[in-house]
């Protein structure tokens, strides 16, 4: 089964208590259990962490680029300003494999601060505004780049 990071920065272990009217009323430990059981059904096996810390962030990006682990991060914070997270990033991407941004709220919609996403510009692509039900579309477009078979039969439906 393939291995996929969940990966969420600052703040986001407060999920439940923080601003419930832009984050909802569901908790982090909520959020792990709908990444497993969504996972599951992609046949994917799914690890998600929570970090407050930077430096701790870039350094499971090193460890997903080096054992080839796709990614879905919720950067939180670090979105908007995070230089060496991008970086970080972008290594996971040139070890071949996805890293799919995704964001709880639409922070286009928001503050002017949170309209800048340093790492939607290295980031495979990006899922914003759709509550956690984001992670459950991120861990698709995950399975998606991983199933050459799947991209294949998508492109067919496009054709008709
Ligand atoms: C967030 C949006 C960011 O602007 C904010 O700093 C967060 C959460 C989201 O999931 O909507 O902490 O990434």
């Amino acid at each position: 089964m393939r291995k996929v990071l969940v990966v969420n920065g600052p703040n986001l272990g407060r999920l439940g208590v923080r601003q419930p009217d832009v984050y909802g009323s569901q908790d982090f430990e909520a959020l792990c259990l709908l990444c497993k059981k969504w996972a599951q059904k992609l046949n994917l096996q799914v690890e998600v962490r929570q970090s407050d810390d930077e430096a701790q962030m870039v350094h499971w990006m090193h460890e997903a680029a080096d054992t080839h682990t796709p990614v879905v991060m919720n950067p939180a914070a670090f979105t908007h300003y995070s230089y060496a997270l991008a970086d970080a990033a972008h290594m996971v991407l040139d070890a071949g494999v996805p890293l799919v941004e995704v964001h709880i709220s639409n922070p286009s919609a928001r503050d002017a601060f949170r309209k800048i996403s340093v790492i939607s510009a290295v980031a495979t692509g990006t899922i914003t505004g759709m509550g956690l039900y984001g992670y459950k579309l991120a861990l698709e477009a995950v399975a998606h780049c991983v199933t050459p078979e799947s991209r294949l039969e998508d492109t067919m439906e496009f054709h008709g």
